[in-house]
Parts: C-alpha cells; sequence; structure tokens
C-alpha cells in the first residue's frame, strides 16, 4: 500500500512525463513545419518513450494499490528559434527531469519505502542516457550546421530512429 506523501509525488511525475511526450510532440510539429522530417521522426520517438515512461509509473500506481489522478497538461512551447535551441530545450527539460526523479528517490528513502525506491532506479539509469541522448545531438547540430549539407545529412541519420520498447 502506498503512503499518500508517496502516491501524491507519483502522481505529480506521472505528469511530468505525459508532459514531457506532450513537449516533444509539439517539437515534432515544429520540426515538421521546417521540413526536417527525420528530426520529427527521432522527437515523436522520443515522446513514445515518455508515454512509456508514463504508463511505468501509472502500473505501478496501481501495483501497489493506490489512486492514479490524471492533472491537467501545461500548455508546451509550440515554436523554437531553430532546431538547436529545440535540442537545448529538451537538455534543459532532461535535466529537470532527472532532479525530479532524485528529488522522488529521496522522498522514498525519507519515508523508507523501499518497493519505490528499486522502482525508481530504473528511472535514474534511463535519466542519463535521456540527458545523454539530447546532449550528443546538440554536439552533431553545433558540428554540423556550418557544413554544407551538414543538417540534410543529420536529419538522414535521426530519421532512423525507431521505438525500443523496454522490458519491464
Ligand atoms: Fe521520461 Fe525524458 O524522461
Amino acid at each position: 500500500m502506498l503512503k499518500s506523501r508517496i502516491e501524491q509525488e507519483l502522481n505529480k511525475q506521472l505528469n511530468k512525463e505525459f508532459f514531457s511526450a506532450y513537449l516533444y510532440m509539439s517539437m515534432a510539429a515544429y520540426f515538421q513545419s521546417v521540413d526536417l522530417l527525420g528530426f520529427a521522426n527521432w522527437i515523436t520517438v522520443q515522446a513514445k518513450e515518455e508515454m512509456l515512461h508514463a504508463e511505468k509509473i501509472y502500473n505501478f500506481i496501481h501495483e501497489r494499490n493506490g489512486k492514479v489522478v490524471l492533472e491537467q497538461l501545461e500548455k508546451p512551447q509550440t515554436e523554437w528559434d531553430s532546431p538547436l535551441a529545440a535540442f537545448e530545450n529538451s537538455l534543459s527539460h532532461e535535466i529537470f527531469i532527472t532532479d525530479s526523479i532524485n528529488e522522488l528517490v529521496n522522498i522514498a528513502l525519507e519515508e523508507k519505502d523501499h518497493a519505490t525506491n528499486i522502482f525508481l532506479q530504473w528511472f535514474v539509469t534511463e535519466q542519463v542516457e535521456e540527458e545523454s541522448n539530447a546532449t550528443e545531438i546538440i554536439r552533431k547540430i553545433k558540428l554540423m550546421k556550418d557544413a554544407p549539407g551538414g543538417m540534410f545529412l543529420l536529419d538522414k541519420e535521426l530519421a532512423t530512429r525507431t521505438l525500443v520498447v523496454p522490458a519491464v
């Protein structure tokens, strides 16, 4: 049985994961609007990953006999100055999510909720990859943006990403 403080905090994280999906779909729409369809593909896959993160938390709350409460989602940003600005936004958002997961781990430990702590370790590891992915793309955009055809090549590379559903 979940303590009510943990239940509330997990529901807040659930909202953040859904918002992440919403933000990334908004970025995908931006990339579509500037004809970077590979970028749009990459970030759409990211949005789907965020939905899986949300589903993981949703299922865990139920497994622990808690109640899922879905709240309103904030309106995401809809325009960015450049693909670089969009990915810098993605990285800062992932850092925000990492901080949020770390705080949730602290709360689970304070409440001596070891099951939630173990559950959250998957997210701790995942956030390392999430920040690393965004950082790598920022690095590539900076390297390629002034090269002839650089963004075209990067767009082709990002078009190859497919959704890998993690083992539950
Ligand atoms: Fe679910 Fe990108 O963190």
